[in-house]
């Protein structure tokens, strides 16, 4: 049996977490919007006909920003159109995902839903077809208070107050050919800049995320971050990171390694961000928002396959099996180890496309197999995050080189009453005997501690059986002066938690 080791010390500190790191994200795709949040005439809708049980699911996931509305879809997207009366709301070809938009909900509607919903809008602007006036506009109709064109539009649509949305993104994905009105790195770098400024204009409050790369593996990486960010430096707070996973060979020792890329896309877009603030002779870092994360490929074969110009046709609707929440582990414990920079992350998406969430029309929502992992992180990983020192066996895979059996991310709470250790055994063979040292942390002892595990790998939650794979306790753990011993069973996700005993 491996017999890895954990040593904890509480002045190891990596970062204080932004609980921004834990959001998500919808966009106009699919049944995300139409039939995943809102389904008027279903027996859970309010009167605005927002689902109550999607809801109910997104607040156990404690999510505290959602993008919106894409993703490919907002590169050819009107806000106008999503505004004011429904019955006067045009019904439009969306060329990005080939179906009718409806414009039922828009921008006004999405923040509705985001207050019954306990979380803040985090609004994309279209750089595709569109521009600085666009974006100006819509921050003006958004975020001012009144006395002008549009934020006297907003008014008159029923909304007195403004919405106050803080994040903005530039566009999306603006280096990809499948983008509608796609850019080389220096048109988008010219007008992603020229768009910062007029928004800032508006409200200087606001913080706005300029396009990365879609993912590490396009051609222009990482050229196209440090040319975008020369031009867009002064004016931008973020840059954006895309990245998806599949296990499509079935090799999952080489799927469950593939966070060591992630890892290495952080650090590379880190550098780059570096490198710019080095040549201006800047002060201000350009921190990161990785803000579409998952993974993505069951759908693919059944997508290609789709009738174009239907409205909310099931597409990208991945259903996750065991193994796929375990690598969902692994992406959140890499995000906490770099939550120094990284400060926004959306889990893509939230219902229904490539979501945690899934809901039938006219039946129940469920929970998939990724829902847990990201449930514990987002309740139990705020806090400061602390740098453990690991020492594990590792593995090679096709890909990859010492890839440890063990991974983990250690949070404590901003009080100190509180340690929550993620885990996950990435060994398909053997449970492990994981030794962790807690000599910082007297008078701590086990509250709770749970595991994700499974015999299948391919295990999946459907709609006939929701709870096939859901947490369960971790047995086997002894505490003992200052070391606990944990048995994490093969290939599992694993939440620790201890907390301070005031008697002891
Ligand atoms: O999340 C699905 C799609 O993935 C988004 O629309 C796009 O930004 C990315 O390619």
């Amino acid at each position: 049996m491996k017999k890895p080791e954990i040593l904890l010390d509480k002045d190891f500190v990596i970062s204080k977490t932004d609980e921004r790191l834990f959001g998500s994200f919808i966009e106009h795709l699919g049944r995300a919007v139409y039939g995943g949040i809102y389904e008027p005439g279903h027996p859970a809708a309010d009167e605005k006909g927002f689902r109550a049980d999607v809801i109910n699911l997104v607040k156990e996931l404690n999510v505290p920003i959602v993008r919106y509305p894409g993703g490919n879809f907002v590169s050819g997207y009107n806000w106008e159109d999503g505004v004011g009366p429904k019955e006067l709301r045009p019904r439009k070809l969306e060329l990005a995902w080939r179906t009718i938009e409806t414009n039922q909900v828009g921008t006004d509607d999405f923040v509705d839903w985001c207050r019954k919903a306990g979380t803040e809008p985090m609004l994309a602007v279209n750089l595709g077809t569109r521009g600085p006036d666009e974006a100006r506009n819509l921050v003006e109709y958004c975020n001012h208070k009144s006395g002008s064109f549009y934020s006297d539009m907003r008014i008159k649509n029923g909304y007195k107050d403004p919405h106050g949305i803080k994040v903005w993104c530039l566009g999306n994905e603006m280096d990809g050919p499948w983008q509608i009105g796609g850019k080389t790195a220096e048109e988008y770098g010219r007008i992603a800049t020229e768009t910062a400024k007029v928004m800032k204009w508006v409200d200087p409050s606001i913080e706005l995320v300029a396009c990365g790369s879609s993912g590490s593996g396009m051609a222009t990486f990482p050229h196209w971050e440090t040319t975008v960010l020369e031009h867009t430096y002064d004016y931008v707070d973020y840059i954006s990171l895309h990245t998806y996973y599949g296990n499509r060979d079935d090799d999952t020792p080489n799927y469950l390694a593939r966070t060591l890329d992630m890892d290495s896309f952080i650090k590379r877009v880190v550098a780059a961000c570096d490198y710019v603030k080095a040549k201006k002779r800047g002060k201000k870092n350009i921190n990161l928002s990785f803000d579409e994360w998952n993974v993505w490929y069951h759908s693919n074969e059944q997508d290609r396959k789709m009738e174009p110009w239907t409205i909310a046709p099931p597409q990208l609707e991945d259903i996750y099996n065991f193994e796929d929440a375990v690598l969902v582990g692994l992406m959140l414990i890499t995000l906490l180890k770099n939550s120094d920079r990284v400060k926004i992350a959306c889990l893509a998406q939230l219902v229904n496309v490539i979501a945690p969430i899934m809901t039938e029309n006219g039946g129940a929502a469920w929970r998939q197999t990724i829902f847990y992992p990201f449930m514990h992180a987002s309740n139990y990983g705020r806090g400061i995050v602390l740098n453990p020192v690991i020492k594990s066996e590792k593995y090679d895979s096709k890909d990859f080189t010492d890839v440890p059996y063990l991974d983990a991310a250690v949070i404590l709470s901003e009080d100190g009453n509180e340690l929550t250790i993620f885990a996950v055994n990435r060994s398909m063979d053997d449970s492990m005997q994981v030794d962790c040292e807690l000599r910082c942390f007297p008078g701590f002892v086990l509250k709770e501690a749970l595991t994700l595990a499974n015999d299948d790998k391919k295990a999946v939650n459907d709609k006939s059986n929701p709870d096939r794979v859901v947490p369960v306790k971790l047995e086997q753990i002894e505490h003992k002066d200052s070391k606990i011993t944990v048995r994490l069973p093969k290939m599992s996700w694993n939440v620790i938690r201890l907390g301070l005993d005031k008697n002891k």
